[in-house]
């Protein structure tokens, strides 16, 4: 059955990366008609009337964030991408620079014009170099086709677009994380308020969107917000790129109209193509690794027993005691093989790892949660562990600066909260936990004896 794409409908044509071929598929028709037949509030009521989410894993309605930009002085205002895509499990964003990276400079033009923006950046993770020269190729492109530049098409407006790489660290994708690096700080997180729209770069107003919010923008100018707005279910309007990994037959990026539902998304050939070798669904992480772990029973159904859909409303149904999150759409599937634990340390290292610092709760907890998992893990962990991890993971959650602290506390409490029983067992059979073999590569690291 062939669905809607907005995104991806041309994306397999492979002269779609160059402008030529992007303007002969329908490209820069949002620029046109935005910029000679719009007034700038208008593009922003469009985007109001889609109902459009932003896509970088927070939901927030784009229209209404854009409706924020402070105008009441008279500083330079800043459009900034957020292309920094460091979250484990999520890989979507790469495929619209990569493939079609017109889409983004379009939607960074229509979207600047409706900020008042004259500067806008793509900041992109410093991993993906190889795509910073596909963009900086097409946007050379489009300043030699006046599509960026001075008078863009005859008009009185004029716009300048920069890419620049990331710096390495998961914490520069959080927006005010971003800005400092952008400014050529280390990547700290700022105390919000004041927030980016009113204070951002350089002190000026700024608005940060993800990737593929940004790539909606030609769409609903083209098409109409009410148009965007009648496409997917409720207040989870239009489609989204879900980046779906782990333990399926068809790993790999799918644009989804909201509300498929998700056992049609996990079994169906279209999408994922069911279980890697028939086995059995263990659990589930529906939007990267900071969203909270479905265990089986909650993955096809909602706690009222109907069908989970993938949309924001149906992903959390039930607050966290049953639901999780949409998230940016990092789908991981465990399959009955898998171990929680080992996940939930891996998560946690990563988290650790990544962790700025600045807030002790972060900074400290991050570290404990992994050295506690760490060792149940490796067949030295005690009962009380599971209590203590708990403890820890409450006590970041809701006292940091932003929200990676919450980020890193809400997989562990997932974790206990649906499989305690399996940290249970890692206490119970020490030598065992160690031995067996969990399919997701035995690390060749030597058992830790972590006493703290
Ligand atoms: C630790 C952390 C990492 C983040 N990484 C990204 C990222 O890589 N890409 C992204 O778009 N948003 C990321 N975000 C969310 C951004 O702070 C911001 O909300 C988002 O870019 C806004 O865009 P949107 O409204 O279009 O979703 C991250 C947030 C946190 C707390
Ligand atoms: S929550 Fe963690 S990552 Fe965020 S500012 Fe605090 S220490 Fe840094």
């Amino acid at each position: 059955m062939s669905r809607l794409k907005i995104l991806t409908e041309h994306i397999d044509k492979p002269e779609i990366t160059g402008i030529e071929g992007y303007i002969k598929h329908g490209g820069y028709r949002a620029v046109e008609k935005a910029l000679k037949k719009m007034q700038p509030d208008e593009v922003t009521e469009e985007v109001k009337k889609s109902g459009l989410r932003g896509r970088g894993g927070a939901g927030f309605p784009t229209g209404m964030k854009w409706s924020f930009i402070f105008k009441g002085n008279d500083k330079p205002r800043y459009l900034l991408c957020n292309a920094d895509e460091s979250e484990p499990g999520t890989f979507k964003d790469r495929l619209l620079m990569e493939k079609i990276p017109h889409l983004l400079i379009e939607g960074m033009i229509a979207s600047s014009f409706a900020l008042g923006v004259k500067t806008a950046y793509i900041y992109i993770r410093g991993e993906y170099m190889y795509i910073l020269h596909i963009l900086q190729k097409a946007i050379d492109e489009a300043y030699a086709k006046g599509y960026l530049g001075e008078n863009i098409l005859g008009t009185t407006y004029s716009l300048d677009l920069h890419v620049h790489p990331g710096g390495g660290a998961y914490i520069c994708g959080e927006e005010t994380a971003l800005i400092e690096s952008l400014e050529g700080k280390r990547g700290n997180p700022r105390i919000k308020p004041p927030f980016p729209a009113v204070e951002g770069l350089w002190g000026c107003p700024t608005i940060v969107n993800n990737v593929e919010t940004i790539c909606k923008v030609p769409f609903i100018i083209n098409e109409g917000g009410e148009t965007y707005a009648n496409i997917g279910i409720g207040a989870s309007t239009g489609t989204k790129l879900i980046s779906a990994c782990g333990n399926i037959n068809k790993p790999g990026v799918y644009e989804i109209e909201l509300g498929v539902p998700v056992e049609e998304f996990i079994y169906s050939d279209e999408y994922c193509g069911g279980i890697k070798g028939g086995k059995q669904l263990k659990a589930l992480v529906p939007g990267g690794s900071s969203v909270p772990i479905l265990p089986n029973r909650l993955i096809t159904k909602t706690a009222k027993g109907e069908p989970r859909l993938m949309s924001y409303e149906s992903l959390s149904d039930g607050g966290f005691p049953t639901g999780s999150m949409l998230g940016s759409g990092g789908f991981i599937v465990f399959d009955e093989d898998q171990c929680i634990v080992r996940n939930t340390w891996n998560f946690s290292r990563f988290y650790h790892h990544e962790s700025c610092g600045q807030c002790s709760p972060c900074r400290e907890g991050t570290g404990w949660m992994e050295k506690i998992l760490h060792r149940m893990e490796y067949g030295h962990g005690r009962m009380e562990d599971i209590d203590l991890l708990w403890d820890v993971q409450r006590k970041i959650e809701g006292n940091t600066i932003c929200p990676f602290g919450d980020a890193s506390a809400w997989p562990v409490a997932a974790a206990i909260r649906h499989f305690r029983d399996e940290f249970e067992w890692h206490v119970l059979h020490p030598a065992e936990a160690t031995r067996r073999n969990y399919g997701m590569g035995r690390s060749a690291e030597p058992i830790e004896q972590v006493t703290a």
